[in-house]
């Protein structure tokens, strides 16, 4: 009678041990595969803030115009920095689509190619989301080069993957899955203080954020 009522050997928690160690493998492999499609997808937006800080220079998109007593923007956001920003952004969606077939195979993960549309609004989008950032710093007194923590970390992903949304819907959707946006979200405040840090420790950048 008693053996009636015994759990059966597979339930949840009762597996082999050797069982339990290849489920946390698989579960570990799809984190990492997940991980390495989310940075891929979203190198075209992280490239053009660190490629406009190289470009940067000459006249503000502001024009020096103020809004009240403040910058619309400021002299931190400029036409050559923007238009160096986008076209590195575009030119590293190129190279990656080009490499994409062979990376993809190398690591057995399905890193995706870009559309032109993809790649301009991540690119754009990651600029637009900089500069808005800028204009909100502005507005909130902040002197050009103030640190705005969260907004600083993430203004580019708030625009650049709407607006990807928007221009190649069909794209979007197709690699920005929700576990690819999660880690995006997780993923690049993490990146971002890293690579400004070293962009300061570079003497390239004036403030470390
Ligand atoms: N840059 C640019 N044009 C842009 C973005 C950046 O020319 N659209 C250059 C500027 O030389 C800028 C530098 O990259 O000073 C660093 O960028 P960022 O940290 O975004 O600007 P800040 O100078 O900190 O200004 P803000 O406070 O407005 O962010
Ligand atoms: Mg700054």
């Amino acid at each position: 009678m008693q053996t009636l009522c015994k759990q059966p050997s597979t339930a949840a928690g009762n597996e082999p041990p050797e069982i339990k160690t290849y489920q946390f493998v698989a579960a570990s492999m799809a984190v990492l595969e997940t991980i390495v499609v989310a940075f891929w997808a979203m190198l075209p937006a992280y490239v053009p803030n660190n490629a406009a800080v190289l470009a940067g220079g000459g006249r503000p998109i502001d024009g020096g115009r103020t809004w009240g007593d403040k910058r619309v923007l400021g002299d931190g956001k400029t036409w050559r920095g923007t238009a160096g920003g986008i076209i590195a952004g575009l030119a590293l969606a190129g190279i990656l689509s080009l490499f994409a077939e062979d990376v993809g195979a190398a690591i057995s993960v399905d890193v995706p190619t870009f559309t032109p549309l993809a790649a301009f609004g991540l690119a754009a989008g990651a600029m637009l989301g900089d500069i808005l950032a800028s204009f909100l710093k502005r507005r909130t007194g902040r002197q050009r080069g103030a640190m705005f923590p969260g907004l600083d970390q993430l203004d580019f992903v708030v625009v650049s993957l709407p607006l990807t949304a928007l221009l190649a819907t069909e794209w979007f959707f197709a690699v920005f899955t929700w576990d690819v946006i999660l880690v995006v979200v997780v993923l690049t405040p993490i990146l971002h203080v890293t690579t400004n840090m070293i962009a300061y420790k570079l003497g390239l950048k004036n403030e470390p954020w």
